[in-house]
């Protein structure tokens, strides 16, 4: 049976780790901002347009770079660990506008129609600021749960770990965000593997390849991995700044 998106749903990717969800309830969700330095994204795409709910997983740039701008020009809320927090109320960003969280907590946006659930990701988490590279926190991922119960995790940037299964049964998420690049994150063997200890999830889009000639995974490459172990998980293949809805 081939996975569709919920109705009403739709998700752009940006290229890169950057996705724009938009709920059936015409939400918007901007998870890691990185456009205006994000070679993949196409350049009439690097304004994401109006944004309610912000998620960022760690400091690190190709996450983090244009959040300060588009949260103060989107006056939209934010899902934070604490340090992050700190380092964008340092760019200007109202303190008033950011729940903290940290990982294992889920938090509900009632006015959002969906909870945001923070989870584990094996990584680092500097935040570089001109010369200097201040603490971050910990690397996390998302798994957002929308009102009807359907659910979607966004890994971040991570390696393989079993503790995915955990995930799958807690939260349950039908759609998962994979990085596949290797080098900084898993690579598609890691990412096939990880597929099957997420075995709530029956579609998973790829990302965090492609963007740097060093991040060398492919979508093909996940494909042949899980094919090879006789996986039936979809793989959804975005275009940087493609858009799809259900
Ligand atoms: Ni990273
Ligand atoms: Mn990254």
């Amino acid at each position: 049976m081939s996975f569709s998106l919920p109705q009403g749903l739709s998700i752009t990717w940006f290229g890169h780790a950057t996705f724009l969800i938009q709920t059936p309830r015409g939400k918007r969700i901007l998870i890691d901002p990185f456009l205006s330095g994000n070679p993949s994204t196409p350049a009439d795409k690097k304004d994401p347009g109006p944004v309610d709910l912000i998620l960022i997983t760690h400091g690190h740039s190709d996450h983090i770079l244009d959040a300060p701008e588009i949260a103060k020009k989107s006056g939209a809320q934010l899902a934070v660990i604490p340090e992050i927090a700190a380092y964008l109320q340092s760019k200007g960003v109202d303190g008033g506008k950011i729940a903290h969280m940290n990982k294992g907590g889920t938090i509900p946006f009632p006015e959002f129609g969906l909870h945001v659930t923070m989870t584990n990701a094996f990584h680092s988490g500097g935040i570089n600021d001109g010369d200097q590279v201040f603490y971050g926190g910990e690397p996390s991922g998302f798994v957002v749960t929308l009102e009807d119960g359907f659910a979607f995790y966004h890994a971040g940037d991570t390696c393989l770990f079993s503790d995915m299964a955990l995930i799958a049964e807690f939260y349950r998420p039908a759609l998962a965000f994979l990085p596949i690049g290797d080098r900084f994150t898993m690579g598609p063997r890691e990412a096939a593997r990880a597929v099957r200890f997420l075995s709530t999830v029956r579609a998973v889009v790829p990302m965090h390849y492609g963007t740097f000639p060093i991040l060398t995974g492919t979508p093909e490459a996940l494909i042949r991995e899980l094919e090879a172990a006789g996986s039936t998980t979809e793989v959804l293949v975005f275009q940087p700044g493609e858009t799809r809805a259900g």
